[in-house]
């Protein structure tokens, strides 16, 4: 056989092997831009759900700023907190609440919602802070965080009712303290809700709830202070710890809770789980909510009296509307520490520290910082005592999403701000779990936490 024939056969394999890399090369290629996501190739399913996910944004995010679910009935019918706000000049009761008042609790006001003669005159200081009727006015532009009024025809407030952005919402302080846009899901740290409830004429509503006098219940309210609310107040009646301070908690973030199975500081039941309790239980809204473990009446006296197990209304104002709550409070991110706000290269051997010798990570799993499944513990697995824990039912703490903290350093960490500072915190694990951690360490670590 000659050289020659060789080589020809051989050129005629090479160029069938080219020739079917080519085409495969092209395969490729093509099927490639067939799956990119052009919204004209999605198929209709995939566009239904595109369409359903805004949709459920939008529609979640007007009912987590705007929607009282009829809590109004509560609110005013039976506390005639509309009437305190108005004063005795504008067809209530007592002075009525100015908006330094307002501001003063950490009511916010959303800077947006203003028209702009109204900023430009607040600009030249030409607003009135001190007067009743200017709260009425921001009212009526619908500007209060958190806050409904409607309005009767001749101009007078007709009932308030609050919403979820009340304890959820803050703003960015762009126009002033207190004023400017809306940061949703950020912890109002700032919000007095034992003192706003304080103000309300007819405190009868709770005196009976709770079984007590009218002095006790402003014992109760004035003693939550800023950031703090109690929601299982009236499940429990329980207002003190034993050692004598406050069985309120922190105001918890509404953001970054995507992946996060439990929620509550104490592991109540998912996010929609609890839109429900609060929306029926807490903010009195007109709705329907089913959780049998209400009915203990050892551990939820006044929850097994009065039926919250088992609320029906009718017309029911809430349940239609928990789809699309949940579906945006899912959404919404926790916020990026500011650059400048966290030392970077202490951040990043914080976190070796975290993932490693701290054993941080080994409850708060990244990205979602809590544990992927039943991320619950006792309080002997954290060391610290169990009484808010016993107030839930299953007696146990949630492991805390991390992210975002930087937002909420005011009013301390933990259930209810027993650690002032990250520090502090850190301070504790590493007496707890004996991490025997250096001065740098700590320091580290706190810079690690400020950066999520
Ligand atoms: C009066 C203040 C207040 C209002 C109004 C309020 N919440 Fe809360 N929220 C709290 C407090 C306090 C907690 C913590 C409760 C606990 O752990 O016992 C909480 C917990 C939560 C959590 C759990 C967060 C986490 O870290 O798991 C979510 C989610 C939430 N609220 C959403 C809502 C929504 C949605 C609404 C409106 C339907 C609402 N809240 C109305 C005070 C409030
Ligand atoms: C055994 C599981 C576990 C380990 C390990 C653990 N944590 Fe926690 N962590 C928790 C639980 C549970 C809570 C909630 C406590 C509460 O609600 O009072 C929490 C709360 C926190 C909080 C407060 C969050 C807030 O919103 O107030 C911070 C900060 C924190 N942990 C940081 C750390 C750091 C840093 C480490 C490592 C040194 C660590 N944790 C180790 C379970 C754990």
């Amino acid at each position: 056989m000659s050289k020659g024939r060789l080589s020809f056969l051989e050129r005629g394999l090479v160029k069938i092997a080219l020739l079917l890399f080519a085409t495969a090369i092209t395969l490729v290629f093509v099927s490639s831009r067939g799956s990119e996501a052009s919204p004209a190739m999605s198929t209709e399913s995939e566009q239904q759900t595109d369409a359903n996910a805004q949709q459920m944004l939008a529609e979640g995010k007007q009912t987590f700023r705007f929607d009282t679910f009829g809590d109004e009935a509560f609110w005013t019918d039976a506390l005639q907190l509309h009437r305190a706000i108005a004063g005795a000049k504008f067809g209530g009761v007592g002075p009525g609440v100015s908006p330094a008042t307002a501001l003063a609790v950490g009511l916010k006001v959303d800077s947006t919602a203003l028209p702009q003669s109204l900023t430009s005159q607040l600009k030249r200081g030409r607003v009135n802070l001190d007067d009743p009727a200017t709260t009425l006015a921001l009212l009526k532009l619908n500007a209060v965080v958190g806050v409904k009024g409607t309005f009767k025809a001749d101009g007078s407030l007709q009932s308030v009712g609050i919403t979820c952005a009340l304890c959820h919402s803050t703003v960015d302080n762009s126009f002033a303290p207190g004023i400017g846009q809306r940061l949703d899901g950020w912890a109002n740290r700032d919000l007095n809700v034992g003192a706003i409830v304080a103000l309300s004429p007819n405190l009868t509503p709770l005196t009976t709830l709770l079984g007590v006098d009218e002095a006790t219940v402003r014992t109760v309210l004035q003693s939550w202070g800023p950031g703090k609310f109690d929601a299982e107040l009236f499940l429990d009646g329980k207002a003190f710890r034993p050692d004598g301070k406050s069985a309120a908690t922190l105001l918890p973030p509404a953001f970054g809770l995507v992946g996060v199975n439990l929620h509550t500081w104490t592991g109540w039941g998912s996010v929609t789980h609890w839109n429900a309790f609060v929306a029926n239980l807490e903010m009195h809204g007109q709705g329907t909510f089913y959780d049998p473990r209400l009915n203990d009446p050892v551990k939820f006296p006044i929850a097994a009296r009065e039926g919250f197990g088992n609320v029906r209304s009718n017309p029911d104002l809430i349940s239609a509307k928990l789809p699309a709550l949940q579906f945006y409070q899912l959404a919404i991110p926790a916020p990026a520490a500011p650059a400048g706000s966290f030392d970077p290269a202490a951040a990043a051997r914080g976190a070796t520290l975290f993932n490693g010798v701290a054993k941080c990570s080994v409850c708060h799993v990244p990205p979602t910082f809590t544990e992927p499944g039943w991320n619950m513990h006792t309080p002997e697995e954290i060391g610290i005592d169990d009484f808010q824990a016993k107030r839930s039912p299953d007696e146990r703490y949630r492991t805390s999403p991390l992210k975002g903290l930087w937002t909420h350093q005011k009013g301390g960490f933990y259930h209810d701000g027993r650690f002032a500072t990250l520090r502090d915190v850190i301070e504790h694990y590493n007496t707890f779990f004996n991490t025997n951690l250096t001065e740098q360490q700590k320091v580290d670590l706190v810079e690690y936490l400020k950066s999520l």
